[in-house]
């Protein structure tokens, strides 16, 4: 109850305006904003880098994989699910630019492939949107060599319960109407605001992940945090690939049938 009651609190500009001058003035975390990705692109993309945007179109055209050339990016590739739009084009044309648009699902490994391993990926607006973050941020890791700038929507922590998150579809109307953030200017949040809509595909809000969830993801998946700019409805972290901690072999048929066979002897499993 308390934690509907924060979220609610939280949901008003006033709330907002409020938690900032005290994250400010307690200086324990760095305040995130959305207008500060271009600063993030400017500080970690050196000249020669190769550089990504996945979900580089809604609302954008682009715009980040352009200012990536403009900070001597060498190889720049923007990826969508949709597009790439005129706005998209006419940019390009403009700036005589060698921006590369990939048509294509960041969880499929031939995009995957089509992409390669680029120094710098980025990645906004997407992990909410997606049923399986985790394979995601699988997906993100697998092409990054050097930095990771993602941001993404994300839900305040539940006290006592780390790791936690929320699961949008099929929520009764009335438990959607918390993450409704119509009173802060969202107009329309797909799978929120009218419920989930399939034919809408990742327009849809899936998850509602706590920071402490999403470094969880990340850290499962082979990234390290270095920084973490929070805000009371979206998270934005840095991260370096290290090495993965979470991998699952295939056994091929004799390694399968002596793993059978072991775990027949020793009798360890059981209908749970
Ligand atoms: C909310 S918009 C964010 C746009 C922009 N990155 C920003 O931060 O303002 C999400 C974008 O990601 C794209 N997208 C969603 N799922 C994707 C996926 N699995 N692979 C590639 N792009 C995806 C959408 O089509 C859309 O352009």
């Amino acid at each position: 109850m308390l934690y509907k009651w924060k979220i609610q609190f939280l949901k008003t500009h006033y709330g907002i305006s409020l938690w900032r001058k005290w994250k400010h003035w307690q200086k324990k975390e760095e305040v995130g904003n959305y207008g500060h990705l271009s600063k993030y692109i400017k500080q970690y993309v050196s000249p020669g880098d190769s550089f990504t945007d996945i979900g580089c179109m809604w609302g954008v055209n682009g715009d980040f994989s352009f200012l990536a050339e403009q900070c001597g990016a060498s190889v720049v590739k923007g990826v969508d699910v949709f597009g790439p739009t005129p706005e998209f084009k006419a940019k390009k044309n403009e700036l005589n630019s060698s921006v590369e648009f990939i048509l294509g699902d960041v969880g499929d490994a031939r995009t995957i492939a089509r992409i390669g391993v680029m120094d710098v990926v980025f990645c906004a607006g997407v992990l909410y949107h997606h049923p399986s973050p985790f394979d995601l941020i699988v997906a993100l890791r697998q092409l990054c060599k050097k930095t990771l700038i993602l941001r993404t929507s994300a839900i305040p922590e539940v006290e006592g319960l780390p790791n936690a998150a929320v699961f949008y579809p099929m929520l009764k109307p009335k438990d959607r109407q918390l993450w409704n953030l119509k009173s802060l200017g969202l107009m329309k949040q797909v799978g929120i605001t009218e419920g989930f809509e399939s034919d809408q595909g990742y327009g849809n809000w899936f998850w509602g992940l706590t920071p402490s969830c999403i470094t969880s993801l990340l850290e499962t998946a082979g990234f390290e945090v270095e920084k973490r700019f929070t805000e009371p409805f979206a998270q934005t972290f840095i991260c370096k690939p290290v090495a993965v901690t979470f991998a699952h072999k295939l056994p091929n048929e004799t390694e399968a049938r002596e793993m059978a066979r072991g775990i027949s002897s020793a009798g360890i499993a059981r209908p749970a």
